[in-house]
């Protein structure tokens, strides 16, 4: 069984660093990154990771993980809140997946308060910041077992 999971960012994630730092952070994605790759190492996972501003290019990457990968993390950026195509395609993804924030959205504008996400993912991880990357991978282990 593969033991390849997918990470997803969506749009603007690619300007963490410098992306409002008091609400984010300043680390970098790519700082993001390793910390996840370091967490899903230790759990003897692989991982494959894609950044897009484009809902095109996250729902096809969505599409080509059946089959392919074990599990889904993604951090759909403002996505989350209104992309039903991304709904779609993770309920037709067939492995865990696990939402992802670095902020807490519940606890932000009343719009980010909606995830159209959540209601197909095994679980969600949000407000702990960079944590999360290795909360969702420690998570992601948990679930495939
Ligand atoms: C975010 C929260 C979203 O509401 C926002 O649009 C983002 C980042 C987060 O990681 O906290 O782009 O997904």
């Amino acid at each position: 069984m593969t033991r390849l999971v997918l990470l997803l960012s969506g749009p603007n994630l690619n300007m963490l660093g410098t992306r409002q730092p008091e609400v984010y952070g300043t680390a970098t994605l790519d700082d993001h990154v390793a910390t996840a790759r370091a967490a899903a190492a230790a759990h003897g996972l692989d991982l494959e990771h894609l950044q897009s501003n484009a809902e095109a290019d996250l729902v096809g990457a969505i599409q080509r993980a059946r089959g392919r990968c074990a599990a889904i993390v993604i951090n759909p950026g403002a996505f989350t809140h209104y992309a039903w195509s991304i709904h779609d395609a993770l309920a037709a993804f067939e492995g865990p997946v696990v939402e992802l924030h670095l902020s807490n959205p519940n606890s932000r504008e009343p719009w980010r308060h909606t995830s159209v996400v959540a209601p197909v993912a095994s679980g969600s991880i949000v407000g702990f910041g960079g944590k999360g990357y290795a909360l969702a991978m420690d998570a992601v282990a948990g679930l495939l077992g």
